[in-house]
Parts: C-alpha cells; structure tokens; sequence
C-alpha cells in the first residue's frame, strides 16, 4: 500500500505569500503538535486508551472477528436483503464500506454476482417516502437488519425499527434483527423484550465515539454482510497506525494534514473540499464531514466547514467557485492511481462520423480522468487557490482501513490545536430537546413551554402562492 500526500500547492513558494503557507508556519506549530501528540500517547498508558479507543481496534476487535464473521454469513444466508438502521456515526461508515468497496450496482446484481443479500440503509432521517419506497422495494420479501445506536435513545433509528417490526408479516418477513448498542440501553430492553436473542446484540466500548466507531461491529459486521474482509481493513488502519507514531508534523500523514487544514483555516479558508476523483469515495466524503464538523465545528469565527466535490461531476457546478469565487476554500484532492476494475479503452470503428474526438483513440478511462484531475489542479493552482493531493495507489480494504484511522487520527490532533474537544458534540442536542418536546415525551414540559413562548414572539414574514 503507497499513499502520497503532495502540498505543494498550499505553499507560498508556489502561491506567493498572501495565498500561500510558508513552510515556517509548519515548523512553528511543531512543539503544539508535540505536545498533543503526547497527550493522545498519555491518554494509551497502560496498553489501551482511556478517550481515544479508536486507536486499539485493530487489536480489541481483531478478537470479535470469528463471532462477526459466523455472524455474518448467516445474516449472508438468511434472506436476501439486509437493512441497517441508524445515523450519524452510527450509519455513515458502514454508507462508506458499502460505496467505497462494493460493486457499484450492488444491489442490482443477481444473487450469484453479489453473493450476500442487497443492502439498504435506513433509520437516518424521519422521511416518509423513504420509508415507504423502501417497504415497496422489501415487499413480501425475507429480511434481516442491524439496528445500530451507540445511545439507545435516538428517535430516527427507533422509528425506523419500530417500523419494520409493525410490518413484520404483513409487508416482509423480519427473518433476524441483529442489535449494536451501548451497554443496557433501552433499546436493548426493547430488543429483547421482543424476542431479539442476546447473542445476537453486541455491545459498543465506551470510550470509541459515533463517528469514530467503523471498525467495531458499527462497520465491521457491515462490511462482512457486504461480503468485505474486516481483517484486511484493520490491517490498513494498523499500518496507518506505524506511519503515524511519529510526533514529527512532516513525518506523520495525519499531523501533516491536520497541521495544514489547521493552519489554512486560520489563514481564511474557512471551507475545506474533499475533492474525490473517484465516485466511489463519494460516501467516503461524507463520512468525512460528518466526522470533521461534528469533532471541530464548535468555534464561531474558527471552525472549517468541509464539503464533499466529486470530480469530474461538480467542475460542472461549484467547480466555477472552486476557480473564481471567494478565496475561502482550500481543495483536498483524493486520487486512485489505479481503478479496481481493468481499463476502458476507447476503439472506435474504423470510418464513424467525427465527433470531435477522434484523438482520444485507444486512451483509457483512467488517462481520461488523470488529465482532468492534472488540469484542474494546474487550472487551480494558477489561479493561486490552494489544494493539496492524496494519491492512493489503489483502493482497497487496506487503503480505506488506512485512511479511516489517518482521519480520525487527524481530527483529534486538529480538536487539540484547535482548542477544542474532538470527542463531544453538544450543539446536536439542542434540536432533540424541541424535537421530544413537540413530539409529546414526557418530562419534555418546559421545553415545550419554551419552544412555544419563542415561536409566539417571533415576527414571521411568509409569503405564499397558489
Ligand atoms: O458521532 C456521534 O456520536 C453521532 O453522530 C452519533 O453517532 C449519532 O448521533 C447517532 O447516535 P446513536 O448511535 O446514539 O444513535
């Protein structure tokens, strides 16, 4: 596995000064990365760690790999569509595996081709048509699902589970439900309450957050059902974790992008695109987002908002703010440098009418889109907006096991040099206390009352048609 990370383009040497890092900033943030790096090496003493569980899952979870594998392939056998419930942390890297490593017509393949059931995600928003066009597709069909909530307590993932239990028998048949939870929660009352077997629920460790929890059974067990290897992907994050022991900002992959995402936001850039020049890390950006603005987002006038572009699709949209608009972004390009599947090359018949593109005969996809990627970059680096590239060799389990621990890694270091707790997110609270209060639970009176009394004094200004 090969992973290059090229800066050169967020560097003043390139972009000039007023644009542009100097390579001394890198430098003078080297004693804080040291000593954050000494404090994430505190938090591990005595083999495990206390905040950053993360860290030890390729060995914690290296054990659970025989119960999740037998596991899996009889959810695998089971029926031939599996539901996994849940949001947040608890859907998006599971999202990722699924688009980043699956076929990308997964679910479209014959059961021969796809070899496990088809994978539906749900549980993560409360919108009735999805539910419904998916009680469609699952219509008098077997089904088995994974619930997934760390807190037991999140109203999305609660529904959509009541839900597909309501219609157990008379829309699907529920052949299994498979619990990820945090210990004794209520949801794991629930679940046994109703039959579910207690093998069949597994417990999240306390100290590895939502957004952090891939590689326990949130992801893990996923992965298996989807007919991925969750050994190969704890191998990646092992060795990314080798790569990342160093204190040193230009040795370690994470510091360095940490130290630069740090310093660029406060040099302005206040808007960080993952560039990924792949449709299939698509999810992969969005599992991104979510990790980097729920951990950083908690500073008004300092927090980065991270975006997901995926190329060549959006130079056809932002890709013109991208080129001229406000100087507040900086580009992160994500780039395979081999695909999974064997190149397309373009033949066309001898004598067709000219397009206009007879020269790109007997070029491959690939070249095509590393000619994209090498102008766009050049494009952007003229017009002085900084970027920086990672170049992966190829993607895999490994890679993606490799990059998840990179950018969790990175997140914590960028939380620490922030100012800022990486681990907490208090601010997505407060749309669930209006939301239980609307909603009639009890003991949810005085926000309530509260909701009521603002909605009362706000002066509304709507105008409607039709
Ligand atoms: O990262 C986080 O902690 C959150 O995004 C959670 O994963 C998300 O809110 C879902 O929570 P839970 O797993 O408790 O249902």
């Amino acid at each position: 596995m090969q992973l290059r990370i090229d800066y050169t383009h967020l560097l003043a040497t390139e972009l000039g000064l007023e644009q542009g890092l100097a390579e001394e900033a890198l430098a003078a943030l080297q004693p804080l990365v040291s000593a954050a790096h000494r404090r994430i090496e505190a938090d591990g003493t005595g083999g495990r760690h206390k905040k950053f569980g993360f860290i030890d899952l390729p060995e914690t979870m290296a054990a659970e790999l025989p119960r999740l594998r037998a596991h899996a392939a009889e959810l695998r056998e089971a029926a031939d569509d599996h539901v996994i419930l849940g949001i947040g942390g608890s859907y998006l890297g599971a999202r990722m595996l699924f688009e980043s490593l699956c076929h990308r017509y997964h679910n479209s393949l014959p059961r021969e081709q796809r070899g496990g059931p088809r994978i539906w995600f749900e549980g993560n928003g409360v919108d009735n048509d999805s539910l419904s066009d998916l009680f469609d597709v699952l219509e008098q069909r077997a089904v088995t699902a994974h619930v997934v909530s760390k807190s037991g307590g999140t109203l999305e993932t609660a529904v959509a589970y009541r839900l597909l239990r309501q219609f157990h028998g008379r829309r699907l048949r529920l052949r299994r439900v498979v619990l990820t939870t945090g210990a004794d929660s209520l949801l794991e009352r629930f679940f046994l309450a109703h039959g579910g077997r207690p093998a069949d629920a597994y417990h999240l460790p306390e100290n590895v957050g939502g957004r952090y929890s891939v590689f326990t059974t949130v992801g893990l067990l996923p992965a298996a059902v989807m007919g991925l290897d969750p050994e190969r992907l704890l191998d990646g994050a092992r060795l990314m974790r080798t790569w990342c022991a160093s204190d040193d900002v230009r040795r370690n992959p994470a510091y360095l992008y940490a130290a630069l995402q740090f310093l660029s936001c406060r040099a302005g850039r206040h808007i960080s695109v993952m560039a990924v020049w792949d449709k299939a890390l698509e999810a992969f950006g969005l599992w991104y987002d979510q990790l980097c603005a729920e951990s950083l987002g908690k500073l008004e006038a300092a927090s980065r908002t991270p975006l997901t572009a995926v190329c060549t699709r959006e130079l056809h949209s932002r890709g013109q703010q991208h080129q001229q608009g406000p100087l507040d972004k900086v580009i992160c390009n994500l780039v395979t440098d081999r695909p999974r599947r064997a190149p397309i090359a373009l033949t066309p018949e001898p004598g067709e009418p000219n397009d206009g593109y007879t020269f790109l005969e007997g070029k491959t996809v690939p070249e095509l889109n590393e000619a994209a990627f090498l102008g766009t970059d050049a494009a952007y680096a003229q017009a002085r907006r900084p970027g920086l590239t990672f170049h992966l060799d190829a993607l895999n389990e490994e890679m993606i096991g490799a990059l998840v621990h990179l950018f969790e890694l990175a997140t914590v270091m960028e939380g620490m040099l922030m100012g800022v707790n990486p681990l907490d997110q208090p601010g997505v609270e407060d749309y669930k206390r209006f939301l239980n209060a609307l909603l009639g639970r009890p003991g949810r009176e005085k926000q309530l009352a509260e909701y009521n009394a603002w909605h009362a004094g706000r002066e509304a200004r709507v105008e409607s048609w039709g």
